[in-house]
């Protein structure tokens, strides 16, 4: 069969590698892909919102199934526009995908249906946001999160424990630096512990957990710096042991079916929850309707079963049929990016060593490039998630970063640090 793969990150780079791997498939298409992308297979050049487009390059391929990488085509109603075509498609309905278009929209939720979360208030005024946070900090909150309300490309949060700052970050809100999403505000309480990615298969009849994998938010080794759109994952991560995947299983997976069911939203993709493990719990960050970014690269890499027929069934509402098996590895990636992500940075640097880096068996996932004559250049914020896996996370680690010391151009950026969380983990647990 062939397959539409829309987007052009590592994530759907990702995506179209491990599609390719299935007997099922004949054909990945990606629209608009990337460099790397393109080196494998066929790359239309049609835009990510332009939905008329993409369903006529589904149909003109014959396409049997069409999977949707990215948050925003999502949440414009690519899914309702292919179903009116009647295409089948892997990604929620517009209405679905308002679990991650509206902060608000996901909090209302999970407060409906007992998902465990982080306190907050919403505010559409920014008087009423700034005397909420004074109150807070006035009743001894360690600190505040801001969030604007909508989609943001991964800016629009900000974590503080300071005033100031909240009121500052309010205040932007309210100018507009986020668009329409700053106009309505989510003031959270500021939770403390470790974070993990949970990602699960749902068709609306059943949900099915993916293997766990942690991001790396931040930009600089130690998680300081400012927050990107992830530095780096590895899967699985220590800290989503059985115990706590049962308890996300209950208290998260089962009531979000629950909740969709009862609230009547058609939801056939992935649903990404992204859960802080503090002493007293999980609760939940935020939902994202789509495959995490640079985590699908690390879990994908672990995924024992054929992603086409998982997608497919849960496309078709039979997920109950799929059973899904991982290898007993751990797969670490690493982001490289253009020095000065996330603000600005210099574009169209030739790359080199990427055939070096593979050789041993690592895969280089391409997000932010182009061919530009025979060099392929960095044009995007994230360039690379070099991926590897071994057969523990300290394999894992060195096979990765001997991976990424092939690779090199002008300002190149990335973290010397990523799963070195998971390595202490598992250190303090034998020394315990
Ligand atoms: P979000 O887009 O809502 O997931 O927020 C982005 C990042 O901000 C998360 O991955 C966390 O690192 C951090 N964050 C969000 N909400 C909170 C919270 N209530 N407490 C502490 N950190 C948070
Ligand atoms: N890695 C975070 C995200 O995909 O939203």
């Amino acid at each position: 069969m062939n397959i539409l793969v829309i987007g052009s990150g590592g994530r759907e780079h990702t995506i179209c590698w491990k599609l390719a791997k299935s007997p099922l498939v004949d054909k990945v298409i990606c629209a608009p892909g990337n460099a790397g992308i393109a080196l494998d297979f066929e790359c239309q050049n049609i835009g990510v919102e332009d939905f008329d487009k993409l369903a006529n390059c589904a149909i003109s391929n014959n396409c049997e199934l069409t999977v949707v990488g990215p948050e925003v085509p999502l949440c414009g109603g690519i899914t309702d526009y292919f179903y009116d075509k009647g295409l089948k498609v892997f990604g929620p309905t517009k209405a679905a995908a308002e679990l991650e278009g509206s902060k608000t929209f996901a909090k209302n939720f999970m407060n409906k249906y007992n998902i465990p979360t982080a306190q907050s208030a919403d505010f559409s005024n920014q008087k009423d946001a700034e005397e909420y946070i004074k109150q807070q900090f006035a009743n001894c909150a360690k600190g505040v999160v801001v969030k604007a309300d909508g989609l943001a490309a991964g800016k629009g949060v900000f974590v503080t424990s300071e005033e100031s700052v909240a009121l500052s970050a309010v205040a932007d809100c309210f100018k507009g630096s986020f668009g329409q999403a700053g106009y309505n505000v989510l003031i959270e309480e500021l939770l403390i512990g470790e974070e993990v990615s949970i990602l699960a298969l749902c068709d609306g009849k059943s949900i099915q957990a993916l293997a766990s994998s942690q991001d790396h938010k931040r930009l600089e080794d130690g998680d300081l710096g400012p927050n990107t759109g992830g530095m780096g994952a590895y899967s699985p991560a220590p800290v989503a042991d059985d115990e706590l995947m049962r308890i996300v299983q209950k208290e998260v997976l089962d009531n979000f079916l629950l909740g969709i069911q009862k609230e009547n939203l058609d939801f056939k993709g992935i649903i990404y929850a992204g859960i802080m493990v503090t002493e007293t719990g999980i609760k939940v960050l935020e939902f994202n309707v789509r495959f995490g970014d640079p985590e699908t690269q690390a879990v994908l890499m672990r995924m024992k079963s054929d992603l086409c027929d998982a997608m497919l069934k849960t496309a078709e509402g039979k997920l109950s049929e799929v059973k899904l098996e991982w290898l007993d590895e751990t797969a670490v990636c690493v982001v490289m990016a253009s020095g000065g992500y996330p603000q600005s940075y210099k574009k169209g640097y030739a790359i080199s060593g990427l055939k070096e880096a593979e050789k041993n068996g690592a895969v280089v996932f391409h997000a932010g490039t182009k061919l530009s004559g025979k060099d392929i250049v960095n044009i995007g914020g994230r360039v690379l998630g070099v991926t590897a896996k071994g057969a523990d996370i300290n394999s894992a680690i060195e096979k990765v970063y001997s991976a990424v010391n092939e690779i090199t151009w002008e300002d190149v950026f990335y973290r010397k640090d990523i799963a070195y969380k998971a390595l202490d983990r598992l250190k303090n647990k034998k020394e315990k």
